[in-house]
């Protein structure tokens, strides 16, 4: 049967603009937006047959936020290493000294996929409350073949237990594992011949992304991983330009990388190459405030030359102990000046685009899927201005609303 969503103003976010259709309706069949408009234009096409009718009560309806960009599997947390830093250590230090990404290896290596399953399921939670329908989750802490499959197979078991879009990157390229010391060409090696063809096979992965940057893999070992990963006709990313300059977000475009991302450091060479791509920039604010970073992702340039700007938590236990993506869009204003209509555009529409679910999600159309959250607010502003609390709202996936 159709349902008739009706009493509510939209935001399509079509064209990463509001878009608004104020006074509008919406109707949905099974999974799938079939008619969207002003409400007085929505009789012609509900008559003779049989709906029902949900009163949205004036709320302003958006695309269910997506959080394109998490590490939201693992053990364990870090919040020693927050005292750390600020008793002077920086992130590189402690990643020296056998801290950072290592010490949660060896706590996601010591953990059971139930464990597992478990912890990322409550961290979800916290991102669901607020709106998420769709999430973006890398691997990246196991670094060796069954530890890396645990993570996926955790990632993919999510998405089987929530009503959720989860999207899984392979990120085995995150970190030197002890075992390969002074030897990551053969740990790319491993990757490419061994590991990522089998998770592949087992069908664990949608994509594969890496750390190009000092203290993890250099642009030559990511473009190997590249190769390999299209010629098993996947999708890359790449966590590009964060702590220094490597060119990694041009490496990224050339490969027409769905994104790169953090990209504090990146060049006026860079931007170009990633808007004749049309790679996505994927601004991670939440990881630029807990590290304390004063280098700032290059916002204008990347606007002037029309690189479609997302943003996401990074929810990660390092960097990004970070469970609201709605913090994350009012940081995406105050701390990189984006306007609120650009902060929702990169949660909805070009989140979307950075994980290739463009056709199905991230803005309210005809032909996607019935995504959508409806806010009881008076501007979709709001949903960027407000810091803390949580806002009145109702989550609706693939048309049927998603109880909490
Ligand atoms: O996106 N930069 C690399 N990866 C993560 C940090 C992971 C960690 O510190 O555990 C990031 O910031
Ligand atoms: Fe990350």
């Amino acid at each position: 049967m159709k349902k008739y969503w009706h009493n509510c103003h939209i935001a399509t976010m079509q064209n990463g603009r509001y878009s608004i259709i104020e006074n509008a309706g919406l109707i949905t069949e099974a999974e799938d937006i079939v008619w969207i408009g002003p409400a007085t234009d929505a009789e012609a096409q509900l008559n003779s047959t049989s709906f029902q009718s949900i009163d949205m009560n004036g709320a302003w309806l958006t695309p269910g936020l997506i959080d394109c960009h998490t590490h939201s599997v693992f053990a364990g947390n870090r919040s020693i290493e927050f005292e750390q830093r600020l008793q002077g250590m920086s992130y590189a230090d402690i990643a020296a000294q056998g801290g950072g990404i290592m010490s949660t290896v060896r706590a996601t290596r010591m953990a059971s996929e139930q464990e597992l399953l478990a912890e990322a399921e409550q961290r979800i939670e916290q991102l669901r409350l607020e709106g998420v329908t769709s999430i973006e989750i890398k691997s990246g802490y196991g670094l060796d073949y069954l530890s890396e499959r645990k993570m996926l197979r955790v990632i993919r078991q999510l998405a089987q237990k929530l009503p959720l879009t989860v999207k899984s990157t392979c990120l085995a390229a995150h970190a030197l594992p002890p075992e390969y010391t002074g030897r990551s060409d053969d740990y790319i090696d491993y990757i490419c011949i061994e590991m990522l063809p089998k998770l592949h096979e087992e069908q664990l992965v949608d994509a594969v992304d890496a750390f190009c940057e000092h203290l993890a893999f250099q642009p030559a070992q990511v473009e190997r991983l590249f190769r390999t990963a299209k010629a098993l006709g996947l999708n890359v990313k790449l966590h590009a330009e964060q702590l220094s300059s490597l060119g990694g977000s041009r490496l990224a475009a050339e490969y027409q990388a769905l994104s790169a991302d953090h990209l504090e450091y990146m060049t006026e060479d860079d931007v170009k190459a990633m808007a004749q791509s049309g790679t996505v920039a994927v601004l991670l604010p939440g990881a630029f405030y807990l590290l304390r970073e004063k280098q700032y992702p290059p916002i204008q340039s990347l606007q002037q030359h029309g690189v479609a700007i997302a943003l996401s938590t990074d929810l990660n236990p390092g960097t990004s102990p970070v469970l609201s993506l709605r913090l994350v869009m009012n940081m995406g204003c105050t701390l990189f000046s984006l306007t609120p209509e650009q902060a929702l555009a990169g949660v909805t529409l070009y989140a979307a685009r950075a994980l290739g679910l463009e056709a199905q999600c991230g803005s309210l159309e005809v032909g996607k899927k019935a995504d959508f959250v409806a806010w009881q607010i008076q501007h979709p502003a709001e949903i960027s201005y407000w810091l803390g609390g949580d806002l009145s709202k109702r989550v609706i996936r693939h048309g049927q609303e998603v109880h909490f």
